[in-house]
Order: C-alpha cells, then structure tokens, then sequence
C-alpha cells in the first residue's frame, strides 16, 4: 500500500494518537496499582537492615550531621544511603591506621559483620528501601531541602531513632496540604538537619515560615504536572 496516500501529517498525527493512548493506558494501570501500593502509604513501616544501624547513636548521640552520609540531599533528587567507605572511615575491619587516617570502633563486632564484608567483597550492604514512592511521581530532594524544608518535615525524628521506620504517610493529599500552605515547613536553610530546632522565644514557626517565604519567594505549585510529569 502506497504509504503516502494519506497526507503525511495524518501519519503523523496516528503514531502521536497511538503513543497517547499507549502512554495513558499505561500510566492509568500505575496509578491503579499506585492506589493499593501499600508501601508508599505505610507510616511505621519498619524494616529489619543487614546492618543494626542506629540513627540515635550517631545523628543523635556523635551529633553527626546528615549530610555526612546523605551527601547528594541538597544537590540532587535522591539523598541516598552511603556506600561502605564512608562507615569504614571510623569503622576499620584492620584496626587503627595512621596513614590513612582510618580508626577503627568496636573493629571485630559482629554487629559490624556485614559492613566489613562489603568492604572485603566490594559489593554494596544490601539495605532496604524504606520510603518509596510509585514511579509515576516524580520527587526531589534538593528543591524541598534548599528553600529551607528541614527533613524533619517529612521523616519525623530520624536522629532519635534506634532503626528508622517510616513517619509520614507520602500521600497525595500529605504532598498537596503543605504545597498550598507551606509556611509551618520553612526554617533558615542553615538548620535544615538541625531536626531538634525551636524558634526563639516569641517568634512561631508560621512567622519565620511567612517572611522566609516572601524573602525568597517561596511558591510551591499544585498543579497535576508538577508531580506527575
Ligand atoms: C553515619 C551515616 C549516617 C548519618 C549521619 C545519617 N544517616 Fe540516614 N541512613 C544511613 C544509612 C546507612 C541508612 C540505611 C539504613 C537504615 O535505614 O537505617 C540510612 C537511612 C536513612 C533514611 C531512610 C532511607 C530509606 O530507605 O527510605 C532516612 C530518611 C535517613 N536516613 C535520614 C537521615 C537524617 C534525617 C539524618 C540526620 C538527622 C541522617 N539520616 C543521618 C546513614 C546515615
Ligand atoms: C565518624 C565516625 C563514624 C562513622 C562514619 C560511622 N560510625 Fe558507626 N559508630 C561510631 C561510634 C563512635 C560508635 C560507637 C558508639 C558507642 O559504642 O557508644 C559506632 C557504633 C556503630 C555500631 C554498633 C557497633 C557495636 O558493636 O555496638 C554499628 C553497627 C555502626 N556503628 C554502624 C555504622 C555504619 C553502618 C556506618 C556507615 C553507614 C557507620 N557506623 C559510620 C562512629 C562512626
Ligand atoms: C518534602 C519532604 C522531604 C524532605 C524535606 C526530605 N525528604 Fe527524604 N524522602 C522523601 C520522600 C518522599 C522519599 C521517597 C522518595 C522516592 O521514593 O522517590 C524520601 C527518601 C529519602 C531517602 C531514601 C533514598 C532516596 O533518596 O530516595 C533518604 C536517605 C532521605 N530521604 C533522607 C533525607 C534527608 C537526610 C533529608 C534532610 C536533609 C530529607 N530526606 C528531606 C521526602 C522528604
Ligand atoms: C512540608 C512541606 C512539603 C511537603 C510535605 C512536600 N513538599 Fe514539595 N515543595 C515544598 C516547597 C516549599 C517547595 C519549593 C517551592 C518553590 O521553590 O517555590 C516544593 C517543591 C516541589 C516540587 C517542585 C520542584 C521543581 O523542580 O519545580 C515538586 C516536584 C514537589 N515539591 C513534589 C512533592 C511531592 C511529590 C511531595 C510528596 C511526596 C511533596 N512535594 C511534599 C514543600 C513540600
Ligand atoms: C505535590 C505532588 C502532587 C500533585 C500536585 C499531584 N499529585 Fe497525584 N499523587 C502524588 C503522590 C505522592 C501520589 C502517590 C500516593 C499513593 O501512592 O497513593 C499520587 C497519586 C495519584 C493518583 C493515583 C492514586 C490515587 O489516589 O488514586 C492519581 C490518579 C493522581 N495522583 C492524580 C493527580 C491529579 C489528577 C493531580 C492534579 C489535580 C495530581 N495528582 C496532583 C502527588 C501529587
């Protein structure tokens, strides 16, 4: 069949139909399963890790700041887990080194077992995703994080938590409710992990939230297109 007996725009405009229908079918089907995706919904999900890793011991007791291991959280969408070299900088397998400047704590702990053997195997501690939500949404760490939304907001108090559990539903409509009033969320952006932070005496949060707000012209949309692109 002559492929030009129809004029070339109606070809097409039938590919873009079809890509349309396939892509809408597509992303209904996800949403669909995104409605019963019982881990995106599941506050006080609370998964057992490869390693007992504590939160309370080194965010809360060392003081250690998060972005010593979340290092991508204000550059990128994802903050990410650390890979092994940065636990083995205080938790050298092979006891203290001076020239490397390695120091190794509690070196032959069991509880350390499978850190040291990602380090001598080089495959990566296989921990276990506790937020996640469905593909079709799209997030980002770094426009939330550098307009001064302190994680607090949205994972609780991880820096008092001996194995992190899940604080916050991540629904639609938890996204929606601080995107259409933000101002309770929005702290200078130098105590974004200071998660214990309280406004000096006589200022309320929603006044230093307003005048951030205005300051730097703060605006979250709450458009579909924003979060589902
Ligand atoms: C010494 C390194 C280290 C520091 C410091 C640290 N974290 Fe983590 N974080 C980890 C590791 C390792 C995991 C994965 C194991 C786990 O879930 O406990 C993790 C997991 C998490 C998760 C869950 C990720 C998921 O799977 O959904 C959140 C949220 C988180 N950290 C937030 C924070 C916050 C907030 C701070 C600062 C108060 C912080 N972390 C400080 C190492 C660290
Ligand atoms: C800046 C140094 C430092 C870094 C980096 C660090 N830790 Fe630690 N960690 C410590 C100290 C100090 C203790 C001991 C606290 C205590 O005993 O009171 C500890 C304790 C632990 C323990 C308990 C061990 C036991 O036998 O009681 C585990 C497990 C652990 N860390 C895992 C990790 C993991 C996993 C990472 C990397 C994601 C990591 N640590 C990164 C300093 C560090
Ligand atoms: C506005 C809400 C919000 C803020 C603020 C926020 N997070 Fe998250 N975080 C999320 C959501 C939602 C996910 C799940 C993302 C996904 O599935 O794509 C997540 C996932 C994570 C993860 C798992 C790895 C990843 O990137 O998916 C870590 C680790 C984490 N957050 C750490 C932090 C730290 C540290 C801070 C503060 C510096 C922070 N988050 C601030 C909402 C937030
Ligand atoms: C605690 C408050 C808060 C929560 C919860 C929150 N956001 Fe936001 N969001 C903001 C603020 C503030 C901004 C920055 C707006 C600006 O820059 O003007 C933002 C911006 C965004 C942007 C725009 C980024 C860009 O590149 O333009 C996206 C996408 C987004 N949020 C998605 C989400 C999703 C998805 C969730 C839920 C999983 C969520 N947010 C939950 C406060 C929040
Ligand atoms: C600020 C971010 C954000 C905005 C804006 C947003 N959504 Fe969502 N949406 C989400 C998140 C997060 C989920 C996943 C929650 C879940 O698993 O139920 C979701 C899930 C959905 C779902 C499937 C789950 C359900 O509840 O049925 C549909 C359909 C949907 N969104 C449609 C829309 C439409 C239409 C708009 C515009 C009116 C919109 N969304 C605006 C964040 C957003």
């Amino acid at each position: 069949m002559n492929r030009f007996l129809f004029p070339r725009w109606i070809n097409k405009f039938v590919a873009l139909a079809g890509l349309f229908a396939i892509g809408g079918g597509g992303y209904a089907g996800a949403m669909f399963m995104g409605a019963t995706d019982d881990l995106t919904l599941n506050p006080g999900y609370q998964p057992t890790q490869p390693v007992p890793f504590s939160h309370k011991i080194h965010a809360g007791e060392l003081k250690m700041d998060c972005r010593y291991c979340h290092v991508n959280v204000e550059k990128s969408a994802h903050a990410s887990v650390p890979p092994t070299a940065t636990c083995i900088n205080c938790h050298s397998p092979i006891g203290e080194d001076g020239a490397t400047k390695l120091s190794a704590v509690h070196p032959g702990s069991e509880k350390l077992r499978a850190v040291h053997e990602s380090w001598d195997t080089d495959q990566s501690v296989p921990w276990v995703r506790i937020h996640r939500l469905p593909d079709y949404v799209y997030f980002n760490h770094s426009a939330h994080v550098t307009r001064g939304v302190s994680c607090v907001s949205c994972h609780g108090r991880i820096d008092t938590m001996e194995k992190v559990y899940q604080a916050k539903e991540l629904s639609m409509a938890w996204c929606i409710e601080c995107h259409n009033d933000p101002a309770e969320h929005i702290r200078p952006r130098e105590l974004i992990t200071k998660l214990d932070w309280e406004p000096e005496d006589g200022q309320t949060r929603r006044e230093i939230g307003e005048a951030l707000i205005k300051e730097n012209n703060i605006h979250p949309r709450a458009n579909c297109a924003v979060c589902h692109r």
